[in-house]
């Protein structure tokens, strides 16, 4: 069975407070100079007001839904892609609902760390061929703050808070939307180690009284995830391209997750894909994991930097690993 699916609305939010280079300046040992240099990122924005992973997929949501013309009782299923839900149980996706104040549905969050839209993508894919009447809300949130510790200069300046969220449904004439062409999504547990957060997982056991470890913040192999974001998804990327006959010529806006400005120049390059064609916004909110995607695809639709009749590729890699690519037309 296969239906095709459109994107009929997206929306993004993020906190108001915003930590810059020079904020860290005065936290950890580091420079402006550095940061920029290596990454690209200016500034991120930070829930220091409390705000929690539901919020936000709160505020995306509504945004998505207004944008969709859909309300939230016309949703048939919710879920949220996050490695930083607000709790262990409920899921985000329940506490979702709850808040769009709808239940009887299915609510169930992906687990795909900064891959989690694409994963969320095709898991609404799934349900839409398998329901095609289905209404699905895909809300994607890190809140990466609450898991990074701010003493480790080589991953705090790295990443921010934030969210995006799509309504997605079948194609029917008359409705208006971006068509999800294809998804491909992959994944190999051999290299998990290389990013982890372990503490909190049942791994790594605890008991009452103990002290918070290292482990239950982001622990990476800065220089190995690098080279394999880099190889995977430049190489799933051409590989969806080549499955659908297309070219790098074919592509209008190129929209790969947004961890760093050096390895989204690197995917680039690789892929042959001129600078100008690349979408960036983690100068102004860093790596924000499963929201990078969902949040740069909403920007760029409100920037007016992807035109109608626009071909967008997006591609991913998170934890775990976990990588994928996507194209859709708009
Ligand atoms: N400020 C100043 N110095 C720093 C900082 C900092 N914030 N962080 C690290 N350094 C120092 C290191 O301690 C090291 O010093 P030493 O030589 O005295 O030991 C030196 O800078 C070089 O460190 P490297 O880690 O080798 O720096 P590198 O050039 O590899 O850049 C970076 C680090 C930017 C993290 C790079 O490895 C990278 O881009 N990795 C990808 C990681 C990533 O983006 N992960 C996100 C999560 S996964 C994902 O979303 C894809």
């Amino acid at each position: 069975m296969n239906t095709s699916c459109i994107i009929r609305g997206m929306g993004h939010c993020v906190p108001d407070t915003k930590l810059t280079n020079a904020d860290f300046e005065r936290m950890v040992e580091t420079n402006d100079e550095w940061i920029t240099s290596r990454t690209g990122i200016r500034e991120r924005r930070v829930a220091l007001n409390g705000e929690t992973c539901v919020d936000l997929c709160f505020g995306a949501s509504q945004n998505a839904l207004k944008s969709a013309g859909i309300k939230a009782e016309e949703l048939t299923h919710v879920l949220v892609a996050t490695f930083s839900p607000d709790a262990v149980i409920p899921s985000a996706s329940c506490m979702l609902s709850h808040r769009l104040g709808i239940a009887g549905r299915m609510s169930m969050d992906v687990s795909a760390a900064c891959s989690g839209f694409l994963y969320g993508l095709e898991t609404a894919r799934a349900l839409i061929a398998l329901h095609p009447e289905a209404k699905v809300l895909l809300a994607c949130c890190d809140i990466v703050s609450s898991r990074v510790d701010y003493t480790d200069r080589s991953t705090c300046v790295l990443f921010g808070d934030g969210a995006g969220a799509v309504v997605i449904t079948a194609e029917a004439p008359g409705l208006a939307g971006a068509r999800v062409l294809d998804v491909m999504v992959a994944s190999d547990g051999a290299m998990g180690d290389l990013l982890t957060v372990k503490g909190g997982g049942s791994g790594t056991p605890y008991k009452l009284g103990d002290t918070i470890r290292r482990d239950f913040f982001v622990e990476m192999n800065g220089r190995e995830v690098y080279k394999h974001a880099v190889r995977a998804m430049s190489g799933i990327c051409a590989e969806l391209l080549k499955k659908h006959g297309l070219t790098r010529d074919d592509v209008d806006v190129f929209i790969p997750h947004q961890a760093n400005l050096r390895i989204v120049e690197a995917v680039g390059k690789r892929l042959e894909i001129p600078e100008e064609k690349v979408f960036t916004n983690l100068q102004k909110y860093g790596n924000t994991s499963a929201a990078s995607v969902p949040l740069a695809l909403s920007e760029a639709v409100a920037e007016g930097a992807i035109k109608p009749g626009n071909l967008v590729l997006l591609g991913t890699f998170g934890g775990g690993f976990t990588w994928g690519s996507g194209l859709i037309k708009f």
